[in-house]
């Protein structure tokens, strides 16, 4: 049985994974160092500050911070003052999409020397299949211990959605991935605190399991995307097609098609195929993903030459409500309209809260990139229309106006509609 106050806890990168982990340590009683290179991170926590959108995160540092958690630079203190080493690291891909474990490595090496008999390093970040057994062949090749007798290893990944770690980490069942018994327990009896479902596996079946959580979400918005490629190949639009298919029937399920991308998305799939000659879904998926920004753009230019013209893109985060545009394909779809000559402005709620209004004046083409509920409750047709140069094109892959169609030509109200309509508003006014 572990005494939560008195198991210290090092969270080794309090990036989006590591940060919102530590706070729900912290909140089930373990004393947590939040162990970060980024000095100027590590001050604006320590102040109280998220540093990025989380739901739930601001009030836990709030209660925590100075007290169950304290956010340090002090990687040598911390980790040899902690019973449990949580690698919750960045492993993106290089410009070659090959895996990058440069920050695993180096703080692999840095621990290698300090550690001491009795603690538990736990792997968190998303890595390739192998790479448990790597960090125990360089623990045991360069010290005393054996992984097992003297330190514990274990890979349990990381599975929740972006910014809503704090809601999910207590349900969702934790993966434990381990190369040996005791491993196994001492990691269980950590993260039973935080849930009450642990499903035991070897280390090399947990690395991949976390990788085809991704890519099996990632292969079907893939599905999506080219069906509603399809789809539009016939004159037809994937909503009303996605609604027959999936209306009341059990086997349905499909997906709808969107802008999918992100730092997981984007790049998990290349640590399953790195070294695997003959698998083509993965990269296929990939290749059709990355492609829909270009995609569209070609059917919008099918209706409007984009010279000169003036392009809105709403919505710069990978995906709906959060503030991360790491590998955002909102950026993909500007750069292709300017090579096509057009202006581009740009807006975000969470990341560019410009004033929307300016970036939809006088707009030829507004091209809704990330759903966030915020264009849902600011806009309507009606307003875009209104704003909008006339005649303006419509792009909203993600159906947020209900129009069921990927591209919707948009007809500006009349003088008489307007006047109309300011009428009966001051008609509602004054009854
Ligand atoms: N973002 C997600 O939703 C999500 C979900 C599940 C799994 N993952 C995986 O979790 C891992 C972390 O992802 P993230 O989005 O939190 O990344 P991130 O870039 O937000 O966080 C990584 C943090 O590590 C810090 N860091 C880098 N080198 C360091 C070092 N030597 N010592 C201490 N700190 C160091 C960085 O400054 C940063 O704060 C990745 O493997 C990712 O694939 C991410």
């Amino acid at each position: 049985m572990i005494q939560q106050q008195q198991h210290r806890i090092s969270i080794i990168g309090i990036g989006r994974v590591g940060l919102p982990l530590a706070l729900v340590f912290a909140e089930k009683g373990f004393f947590v160092y939040g162990v970060d290179v980024d000095k100027n991170k590590v001050l604006v926590v320590n102040s109280g500050k998220m540093p990025f959108i989380e739901e739930g995160a601001d009030k836990l540092l709030e209660k925590w911070r100075g007290k169950g958690f304290v956010a340090t630079t002090d990687f040598q203190y911390a980790t040899e003052n902690s019973d449990t080493l949580v690698l919750t690291l960045g492993t993106p891909v290089d410009e070659h999409l090959n895996p990058i474990f440069s920050q695993i490595e180096s703080v692999i090496k840095s621990i290698v020397y300090n550690l001491h008999a009795g603690q538990l390093i736990v792997l968190r970040s998303t890595v390739s299949p192998g790479t448990t057994e790597y960090i125990k062949r360089y623990i045991e090749s360069n010290t005393k211990w054996k992984i097992g007798e003297d330190i514990f290893l274990a890979f349990c990944p990381e599975r929740i959605a972006e910014g809503k770690s704090i809601e999910e980490i207590p349900h969702i069942p934790q993966i434990i991935g381990t190369l040996d018994a005791k491993s196994a327990e001492k990691a269980e009896a950590v993260f039973k605190q935080l849930t009450p479902e642990i499903l035991h596996s070897d280390a090399r079946s947990a690395e991949l399991a976390k990788l085809y959580c991704n890519m099996y979400r990632y292969i079907n918005f893939a599905i999506a995307n080219e069906f509603m490629m399809i789809a539009r190949q016939h004159d037809r639009d994937i909503a009303e097609v996605t609604r027959l298919v999936n209306t009341n029937y059990k086997r349905g399920g499909l997906k709808s098609p969107g802008f999918t991308a992100g730092p997981c998305l984007y790049k998990d799939g290349f640590f399953l195929v790195n070294r695997s000659p003959f698998t083509e879904l993965i990269t296929t998926s990939w290749k059709i993903n990355e492609s829909v920004p270009a995609y569209l753009i070609e059917e919008i230019k099918k209706q409007t030459s984009l010279v000169n013209k003036k392009v809105a893109i709403l919505g710069l985060a990978f995906k709906k409500n959060i503030d991360d545009n790491r590998n955002s394909l909102a950026y993909r779809a500007k750069k292709i309209c300017i090579a096509e000559g057009a202006k581009v402005t740009m807006h975000d709620p969470y990341l560019e809260p410009c004033d929307l209004t300016n970036v939809l004046k006088g707009a030829d083409v507004v091209f809704i990139a990330i759903d966030h509920d915020y264009y849902r409750r600011e806009l309507s047709l009606e307003k875009i229309a209104e704003m909008t140069n006339k005649d303006s094109l419509l792009c909203d892959i993600w159906n947020i106006f209900g129009t069921n169609k990927v591209l919707t030509r948009l007809k500006r109200p009349t003088t008489q509609q307007l006047l109309q309509e300011a009428v009966s508003s001051d008609d509602e006014e004054s009854s």
